[in-house]
């Protein structure tokens, strides 16, 4: 693919997993905010879109070993990788992460005021990804599945109550926006996760664990918005 500043960053993302890791290393959204220019998200990420583009162009062939096609996966493959790697992965670290804050938060708050914020902000977006991902395991992902199969099969989906996957489409997406904005204030916060001078084995973990959460978010966010939703959206319109 040829990089120059008019595609979008979901599209830049899509092309290849190596594009995907120079906009994550470089903090530029891709997944929520994914939709802008790339001269647009590098200036609201405060990075040189110049240098941003030599290293797209530098790895523009570059392949992440192991790394599956989405695009083109079953739709079925895909949501059971959603499941078993990103939303076990969240199920596992809120636990970790939360007593992790609280210990941290308990120990070194007189003296860094911001763990109480972070320790609040995390337990919301704990809250409202646990509930987040119930929704998508009990109602879209069941019915993105029964659109495969029928099209695989030639034969015909119930109507779903909520009348069009784009509703629960559009409901989870402002969830993903709600979520990364969330993070976005727990990285302020904690100045991009750099831990103080005088910051204890936990305190570093914890930071070191938010950052993984939140770049875990991230791919995550980016398979479902760029590319299970929108195959979604097209499977639904090529059965009517
Ligand atoms: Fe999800
Ligand atoms: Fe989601």
């Amino acid at each position: 693919m040829a990089f120059n500043s008019g595609p979008k960053v979901n599209e830049i993302a899509l092309s290849n997993p190596g594009a995907r890791h120079i906009l994550e290393d470089a903090g530029i959204d891709y997944c929520c905010g994914g939709g802008k220019s790339l001269e647009d998200a590098c200036l609201h990420a405060n990075v040189p879109a110049e240098e941003i583009l030599r290293r797209l162009r530098q790895n523009s062939d570059q392949v992440v070993p192991g790394e599956t096609p989405w695009t083109s996966a079953p739709l079925a493959d895909l949501t059971k990788h959603i499941r078993e790697h990103h939303h076990q992965y969240v199920r596992e670290a809120i636990p970790r992460l939360r007593a992790l804050l609280a210990k941290v938060r308990g120990k070194h708050v007189s003296n860094h005021v911001e763990l109480g914020e972070i320790e609040t902000l995390f337990g919301d977006v704990a809250r409202e990804m646990l509930m987040h991902m119930q929704k998508e395991e009990q109602i879209l992902f069941p019915f993105i599945d029964s659109l495969e199969r029928a099209a695989s099969e030639g034969g015909a989906v119930e109507p779903p109550f909520f009348q069009t996957v784009r509703n629960p489409i559009y409901s989870m997406m402002k969830e993903h926006d709600s979520a990364g904005e969330l993070m976005r204030q727990i990285r302020a916060a904690s100045g991009g996760y750099k831990a103080p001078a005088d910051a204890c084995t936990s305190y570093q973990a914890a930071y070191q664990g938010l950052q993984e959460f939140e770049n875990d978010l991230h791919l995550h966010v980016h398979l479902e918005n760029n590319i299970l939703f929108p195959r979604a959206v097209d499977l639904e319109g090529a059965a009517l």
